[in-house]
């Protein structure tokens, strides 16, 4: 078992496979963006496969793929294949915007990929592209439909809230409702200038408006992050709230994220990180990859200071795969 300085047991890793993206998310990669990690820095699957399966034999039993966009990585399906293989790896989950859903949904799902989370920010076609970057809309629908179709349940809605968004609160909480879709409402994280710029809404007096309107009770809810889940009393609907900046979840962070190239992250708001790729690539046997995982641990922190320091931090939300 992997556990921190703080006393945090360690057993969900985020593994980036890639930090581009068809869209461009406002709040998320900057317009013009053209810093990329170049395909020589990216981890190979071979190198994946073995740093994560030392992971898994400290305890992770965890594994979500993210990116960038995670479905652009090539043949990111036997890759997840390779991982949901893995002694003690229990749960292999993905984060997508959805746009190559459509193709991919059933291979996913025969790779053993158990739980997708998918991004949706708004219902209006225009909002979609003004926030997204690209007018995308109706892909992200089938994709969404092509998932359903091929047995994701539950599936979880993402929404990050914002000033060009908050009015939709309501229209999307109904499109989950009809659909069996799981919402997940999202506070605005200030990762770099394009991200503060989007307009941070607090999430605390939605979350008391939604509770009061539909009768939400507290729920429990599969999965292995920060929300906080309220649902209807039949159990047919339920919300959950990720709010790092009204009501930070620091305390209970059971994380670390692994980025394309192969830097382990310690903390989404903070700097600290461990360099894996030059371990790999300069031959360090699996005694000495445990021995730098546990020494990555201590250098895991508190918490970020989002709240404190919104100016902090210039990496990109893509970079690290949120
Ligand atoms: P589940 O296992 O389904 O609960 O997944 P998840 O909510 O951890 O994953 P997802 O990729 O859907 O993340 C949803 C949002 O939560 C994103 O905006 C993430 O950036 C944010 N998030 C996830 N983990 C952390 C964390 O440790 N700290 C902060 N501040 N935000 C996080
Ligand atoms: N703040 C909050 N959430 C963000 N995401 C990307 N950038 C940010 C940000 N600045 C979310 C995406 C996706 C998830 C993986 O991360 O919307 O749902
Ligand atoms: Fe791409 Fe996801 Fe970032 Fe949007 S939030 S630009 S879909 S990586």
């Amino acid at each position: 078992m992997l556990t921190d300085r703080f006393g945090r047991n360690i057993e969900y890793l985020r593994l980036s496979v890639t930090d581009r993206c068809d869209l461009r998310c406002a709040y998320c990669i900057p317009e013009g963006f053209k810093g990329f990690e170049e395909p020589a820095h990216w981890l190979n699957f071979d190198e994946i496969e073995r740093l994560l399966g030392v992971f898994a034999k400290l305890g992770t039993k965890r594994i979500r793929l993210t990116g960038g966009e995670p479905l652009l990585r090539r043949n990111v399906t036997e890759l997840a294949r390779r991982i949901a293989a893995l002694p003690g790896v229990d749960d292999v989950s993905l984060s997508t915007n959805a746009t190559q859903l459509g193709k991919m949904a059933v291979d996913l799902k025969a790779a053993g990929v158990t739980r997708l989370n998918v991004s949706l920010d708004s219902l209006r076609a225009e909002t979609i592209e003004r926030i997204n970057g690209k007018p995308v809309l109706n892909q992200v629908l089938a994709g969404l439909q092509a998932a359903s179709a091929a047995g994701f349940a539950p599936i979880k809605i993402n929404m990050v809230v914002m000033r060009d968004n908050a009015d939709e609160v309501d229209a999307i909480v109904e499109f989950c409702l009809q659909r069996g879709y799981v919402l997940r409402l999202i506070e605005l994280m200030p990762m770099g200038d394009t991200a503060r710029k989007m307009g941070y809404v607090d999430l605390q007096p939605i979350k008391g408006r939604l509770q009061q309107r539909y009768g939400l009770i507290d729920k429990l809810l599969p999965g292995g992050g920060p929300a906080r889940y309220l649902g209807s009393a039949d159990g047919r609907f339920s919300v959950g709230f990720i709010t790092p900046l009204s009501q930070h979840f620091c305390e209970t962070c059971n994380r670390v994220r692994l980025t394309v190239d192969g830097q382990l992250h310690l903390c989404l708001g903070q700097e600290e990180r461990m360099d894996f790729r030059a371990l790999l690539r300069d031959g360090a046997s699996d005694d000495d990859l445990i021995v730098a995982i546990h020494a990555a641990m201590d250098l895991k922190p508190e918490r970020h200071e989002f709240r404190e320091q919104p100016q902090k931090l210039v990496r990109f939300m893509s970079m690290t795969g949120g």
